[in-house]
C-alpha cells in the first residue's frame, strides 16, 4: 500500500482570513495528534495561499499547501490567471489539474488538461489529475471507457523523468458536493481500473484518490474496502475536525488498525 494522502480542496471558499484560521485550527491539532503515516495537503484559493503558507512555515505544521489551477502557460498576457512559477515561489508543491469544475465551467478541454499537467511537472510540482465520469455516462455503463480516455488524452507519451510528480484523483461528478458517495465497490472497481491504466502508461506507481462527497463517517469504508491512496476531500476539508478525522481514517487504515 501506498503512503495515503489525504487533499483539502477548498475551492472558493473562505477569505485569508478565515483561511488563516482554519490552518491554525489543522495545526494545533496535528501538534497535539500528529498523522505520522499520512501526507497533508491544503488546497486555497489563490488569494490565500501566501497567508496559509506563513502559518505552515511559522507554526511548523505538517501539511503542504497545493493549488486549484494553473494556466497552462508558462506567462505573458492571460488576464486573471496565474503561472506555474507564480505558485512555486509562494512554496506550493501541489496542483490540482483537470478538475471537473473547471472542464465543465472554464472550458478545460482533455488537450488543456494534458499542457497543464506538463507545465505543473516541469516546473518540478506533484500534479494531481483529476479524472471522472458524469451521471449518465455511470447509467449507461460507459464509466471506464470514459476515464480511459481521460488518462490516455493526460498521460500518454509523458516524460519518465515527470512521472513520479503524478497522482490521480477519480471524482465521479455525480458525486461531488452531492451527499451521493460512490460504494465502496464502485470505487474499489474504479481504482483497480485506473491502476491498470496507468501501468499500461508507464505509470502503475501513482497514487490513485478518491473525491465526492468524502466525510469523516465514509472515509474508513472507502479507504479500506475502495483500496485508494487516499482522497480529495471538498466539503468536508473546510472544518479542521472533519477534514482531520479523514487524515485519521487514513492514517489508520495505512498502520493496520482498521
Ligand atoms: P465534495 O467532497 O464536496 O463532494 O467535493 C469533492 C471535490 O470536488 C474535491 O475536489
Amino acid at each position: 500500500m501506498n503512503r495515503p494522502l489525504v487533499i483539502g480542496n477548498w475551492k472558493m471558499n473562505l477569505d485569508y482570513v478565515e483561511a488563516v484560521h482554519l490552518i491554525q485550527q489543522i495545526g494545533v491539532v496535528l501538534k497535539n495528534k500528529p498523522l505520522e503515516h499520512v501526507e497533508l495537503v491544503v488546497v486555497p484559493p489563490f488569494v490565500d495561499i501566501r497567508s496559509v503558507t506563513s502559518v505552515v512555515d511559522s507554526e511548523r505544521v505538517a501539511i503542504e499547501v497545493g493549488a486549484q489551477h494553473a494556466n497552462v502557460h508558462e506567462a505573458g498576457a492571460h488576464t486573471g490567471e496565474v503561472s506555474v512559477s507564480m505558485l512555486e515561489r509562494l512554496n506550493v508543491k501541489w496542483v490540482l489539474v483537470g478538475h471537473s469544475e473547471r472542464r465543465a465551467m472554464y472550458a478545460m478541454t482533455d488537450e488543456i488538461v494534458a499542457q497543464t499537467l506538463r507545465t505543473v511537472v516541469r516546473q518540478g510540482l506533484a500534479a494531481v489529475l483529476c479524472v471522472g465520469e458524469e451521471l449518465s455516462i455511470r447509467e449507461t455503463e460507459g464509466h471506464n471507457d470514459f476515464v480511459t480516455t481521460q488518462l490516455h488524452a493526460a498521460l500518454e507519451g509523458l516524460d519518465e523523468r515527470w512521472r513520479p510528480l503524478v497522482t490521480i484523483a477519480y471524482e465521479p461528478v455525480w458525486a461531488i458536493g452531492t451527499g451521493l458517495t460512490a460504494t465502496t465497490e464502485q470505487v474499489r472497481e474504479m481504482t483497480e481500473h485506473i491502476r491498470t491504466v496507468a501501468a499500461s502508461l508507464s505509470l502503475g506507481e501513482a497514487r490513485v484518490l478518491y473525491g465526492g462527497s468524502v466525510n469523516a463517517e465514509n472515509a474508513t469504508a472507502l479507504m479500506s474496502e475502495g483500496r485508494v491512496d487516499g482522497f480529495l476531500v471538498g466539503g468536508a476539508s473546510l472544518k479542521a475536525e472533519s477534514f482531520l478525522t479523514i487524515g485519521q481514517a487514513a492514517n489508520d487504515c495505512y498502520d493496520g488498525k482498521r
